[in-house]
């Protein structure tokens, strides 16, 4: 496997500027986090002219690859290419090759056939953006993989927190759940650290995996934990990674009971994010996400510039992300995500 790609790598002339990739948010300095929410900010400006079109990346092609559903992340990359005049390719493993057992290097080998410039891709098994970038030589992006990451869904969230508050360093933020299976999660917490915001997990013990404290952040098994919080971020119960006959709460009805972000838990003045889809009436009350003080219509907005930003930046400047050289090797990232 390393060989073709070794081989591949050789003979092809490098790309210019060379391949770089978003595979994790330890990926990023401060400084890079920096840039690109500075680079969104001018990006949503140019979306307020009636021409929402810019011609930044004419010629370039960006092909989606979603092994696992989607609405927002996948139709935030296609319009932020559209709107920078890419053109665009998007493939669902359903009703794909991969139906009929297609391996996911064979897919990269064939979509890479293509020469798109930037490929995103979500899979459910963690390391697959890293076989992409091995196997293709397109600038990769990851889109979540398994419960390990989602770095643009992290930039997207700063981008929309630093909207509602002018700032970012300081900042308290509850991140309130599923802990456990959300890459939602992992990346937002290293995030926060980089831009010097404090973070508190509440949530069920089954839910907060041992140890997370070393990434910098406080644990708390209560909720009243979130009313010091000036952002409450409620989580999503995700029942599709959850082992099968694992007891991780007594009951959902019981979970609302105890850690539902309901109104009168919450306080003037806090705002409430959730990164989506949401379960109304689990970990999130329908008046809650509904109120003045939700921000979650302010993330989705902020998907678009932010992941127009990703997308300049990759291919257009500077040092974002990992150079193809650094790219670890897909155990390696499976080993990041247990540490
Ligand atoms: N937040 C998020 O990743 O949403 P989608 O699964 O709809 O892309």
């Amino acid at each position: 496997m390393g060989d073709i790609h070794l081989m591949r790598d050789e003979l092809r002339p490098p790309v210019d500027p060379p391949r770089r990739h978003l595979m994790s948010v330890a990926d990023l300095s401060r400084e890079d986090v920096e840039r690109l929410l500075g680079t969104a900010r001018s990006l949503a400006r140019s979306l307020e002219r009636e021409m929402k079109k810019l011609p930044t990346l004419r010629g370039r092609t960006v092909v989606s690859v979603f092994y696992e559903s989607s609405t927002r992340t996948s139709s935030s990359f296609e319009l932020a290419a559209k709107r920078l005049s890419a053109d665009t390719m998007s493939i669902k493993a359903s009703g794909s090759a991969v139906d009929k057992g297609e391996s996911l290097k064979d897919t990269a080998l064939t979509l890479g056939a293509y020469d798109p410039d930037v490929l995103v891709i979500r899979h459910p098994q963690i390391g697959a953006p890293q076989i992409m970038a091995r196997h293709t030589n397109a600038h990769v992006v990851n889109a979540g993989d398994g419960k390990h990451q989602h770095p643009t869904q992290a930039l997207l969230d700063l981008y929309a927190m630093r909207e509602a508050f002018g700032r970012l360093e300081g900042l308290h933020v509850a991140i309130v759940g599923d802990v456990l299976h959300s890459r939602v999660a992992r990346s937002l917490i290293q995030a926060l650290a980089l831009v010097g915001a404090r973070v508190t997990l509440v949530g069920p013990p089954t839910l907060i995996p041992r140890g997370i404290e070393c990434m910098g952040c406080s644990v708390s098994t209560t909720v009243d934990a979130i009313a010091d919080a000036d952002v409450v971020y409620a989580l999503r119960m995700q029942r599709e990674r959850m082992q099968e006959g694992a007891n991780y709460v007594p009951s959902l009805r019981e979970y609302t009971a105890l850690w539902g972000v309901t109104p009168d838990r919450l306080r003037r003045g806090q705002r409430v994010m959730h990164p989506g889809p949401m379960n109304r009436g689990v970990e999130i009350d329908p008046v809650v996400a509904d109120a003045e003080g939700s921000l979650i219509e302010t993330q989705v907005r902020a998907g678009l510039v932010v992941r127009m930003a990703v997308l300049y930046d990759l291919l257009t400047q500077g040092p974002t992300a990992v150079p193809t050289a650094a790219v670890k090797d897909p155990v390696a990232a499976v080993a990041e995500s247990v540490a």
